[in-house]
């Protein structure tokens, strides 16, 4: 494809992603066209909605294109305590350079008191650790909002090849908040040449060959050049359950 018909489909693609933006945070534009919503008039309110942030190139592209709607809108980040350096450093500089709402979301448990009480259970039970430092922190915060904004992609990993760019997600206790994956079709390419349009930095660590960025121990350089994600927990597993929804009765 010529560097010319890429700039069309990105420039094409970003009024799109605006429009949904604009709907899912001012509710200009009215309700998405699938009526995936709880009470369709009232959805779309500034303050119903609220991004999760890892500080990776979807979601600073998101990020920049969210503020100009509502520069308040709640940047939810992960702060499991084993990010990288670089992590905190690009998130405290993004936070600032932007004045972003940043809320940033705390385990129960520091990471000095959960490994004297469990050990190293990233290496040991990764799961368990994702469930205490990702899923029960996001989910009990995300409960607050009608509207999840996520920088999800289909083209990420195959468990996500089914992804919709509007569900209704149940969250444990009952709660189903609009979750919205405005994002969904779009390729690395389109997100890099988007990022580079708006002049947009990026998380440093793109430079040295990562390409899915998550916590420090469970993240390393591809292994596999055709699988952005298979640098993610070293192949021993695929997600770590914030895009799992509760089953029925949880
Ligand atoms: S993950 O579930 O394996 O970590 P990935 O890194 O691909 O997923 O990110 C997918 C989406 O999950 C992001 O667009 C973002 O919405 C959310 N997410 C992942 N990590 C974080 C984080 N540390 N803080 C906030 N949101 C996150
Ligand atoms: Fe723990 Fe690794 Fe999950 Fe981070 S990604 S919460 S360190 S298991």
């Amino acid at each position: 494809m010529s560097t010319l018909a890429i700039a069309a489909e990105v420039k094409t693609r970003l009024v799109a992603l605006r429009a949904t933006l604009a709907r899912a945070i001012t509710g200009e534009g009215g309700v998405p066209a699938d009526g995936r919503l709880e009470e369709p008039g009232s959805v779309g309110c500034k303050g119903d909605a609220c991004l999760t942030c890892s500080f990776q190139a979807e979601d600073v592209l998101l990020t920049r294109l969210a503020i100009e709607l509502d520069p308040q809108i709640p940047i939810l980040f992960l702060d499991t305590g084993y990010h990288f350096a670089e992590t905190y450093a690009y998130r405290d500089r993004m936070a600032r350079e932007w004045n972003l709402n940043l809320v940033n979301l705390l385990p129960e448990k520091t990471v000095a008191e959960q490994e004297a009480e469990f050990g190293i259970l990233y290496q040991s039970a990764p799961d368990r650790c994702c469930a205490l430092r990702k899923v029960e922190p996001l989910f009990k915060a995300v409960a607050q909002y009608r509207v999840w904004l996520t920088g999800l992609r289909r083209e990420q990993a195959r468990s996500r090849g089914a992804l919709e760019e509007s569900a209704m997600f149940s969250l444990p206790g009952g709660k189903q908040v609009l979750k919205l994956a405005p994002l969904a079709a779009w390729t690395t390419r389109d997100v890099w040449y988007a990022c580079e349009e708006l002049q947009i930095p990026l998380l440093p660590l793109y430079a040295r060959g990562y390409s899915s960025i998550g916590c420090e121990p469970c993240t390393s350089l591809p292994l596999d050049p055709n699988d952005p994600r298979s640098g993610r927990w070293g192949g021993r597993k695929v997600e770590c359950g914030i895009h799992i929804q509760a089953a029925p009765g949880q």
